[in-house]
C-alpha cells in the first residue's frame, strides 16, 4: 500500500493558495490510488519547536544508547516526526514562498527530521576527515509552492533569491531525499487574471502528476 505524507507549511487556511493546491492533487492521487493512505502534518497553523541548547546535547550526545532517560524527552518530538517521514515512501510539501525562503514551522520541521544517526550519518575517514551518509532511501517528494511574485523558478529573473524550494532540495538531498519534483504557481501580487493562469497550470500538472506518482 502507497503511504503519503502531506506537510502543510502556509499559516493560512481556506484563504491558502498551496494548500488549495496540494488538497486538489491529493483528492487526484487518491483516486488514482483509493487504497493509498494519507497522513497530514500541519507545521503551519501548529507549532514545531525552534531547536534548543537541550535538543542539541541530547541529538549529539556521544553514546547514544546511553542517552539519559531526562535527555530522552528533549527528542520526543523529534523522534515522532522522524518516524513519521520514514513510514511514508512518498512525501509532498505544500507551502508558500516567504521572505525568500520556506516559512519559519518549514524549517523548523527541517531541523527537527534532520537527525544524526536516524537519517544522516557522519563518519571519519582514514584521514580523520568527515564523510556524511544519508540514510533514508527509496523516496520520492513533491513541492507544491505558491509565490507572490514572479521569475522564481529555474531560468527566472529571480531564480537567484528563491532559497526556499532549492533550500529544501539540498535538506531533503542530504537525508537521501534527492527524487523531487516542484509545482509553482507564481504571481498572486499581480494582477488577479496572471494568478488565475498560473493557478490553472498548476493544476493541470498536478492532474497529470497524480496519476503516476
Ligand atoms: C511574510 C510574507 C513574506 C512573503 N515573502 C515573499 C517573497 O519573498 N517573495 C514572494 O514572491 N512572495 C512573498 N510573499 C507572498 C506569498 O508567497 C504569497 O502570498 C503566497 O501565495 C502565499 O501562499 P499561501 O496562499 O499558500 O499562504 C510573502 C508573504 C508573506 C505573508
Amino acid at each position: 500500500m502507497k503511504k503519503m505524507l502531506v506537510v502543510h507549511a502556509s499559516p493560512r487556511g481556506e484563504r491558502s493558495h498551496s494548500r488549495r493546491l496540494a488538497e486538489s492533487f491529493l483528492d487526484a492521487w487518491q483516486a488514482a490510488n483509493p487504497d493509498a493512505q494519507i497522513t497530514r502534518r500541519e507545521v503551519g497553523r501548529a507549532f514545531i519547536p525552534h531547536v534548543t541548547e537541550a535538543f542539541v546535547a541530547a541529538n549529539f550526545y556521544p553514546e547514544p544508547q546511553s542517552l539519559p532517560k531526562v535527555m530522552k524527552a528533549d527528542l520526543q518530538l523529534s523522534d515522532e516526526l522522524v518516524g513519521e517521514l520514514i513510514a511514508h515512501e512518498l512525501l509532498v510539501i505544500s507551502m508558500p514562498l516567504y521572505n525568500f525562503g520556506v516559512p519559519s514551522g518549514l524549517k523548523a520541521w527541517i531541523d527537527q527530521i534532520v537527525r544524526l544517526g536516524l537519517t544522516f550519518d557522519i563518519t571519519q575517514d582514514s584521514h580523520g576527515v568527515a564523510q556524511y551518509q544519508a540514510l533514508l532511501k527509496g523516496k520520492r517528494a513533491l513541492i507544491i509552492t505558491s509565490r507572490g511574485g514572479n521569475g522564481f523558478g529555474p531560468g527566472g529573473e529571480n531564480e537567484g533569491t528563491n532559497h526556499a524550494d532549492p533550500h529544501l532540495r539540498t535538506a531533503l538531498g542530504y537525508i537521501g531525499i534527492d527524487d523531487i519534483r516542484v509545482i509553482a504557481a507564481e504571481g498572486e501580487e499581480s494582477d488577479k487574471s496572471v494568478f488565475l493562469r498560473a493557478c490553472e497550470e498548476a493544476e493541470r500538472q498536478l492532474r497529470d502528476l497524480a496519476g503516476h506518482f
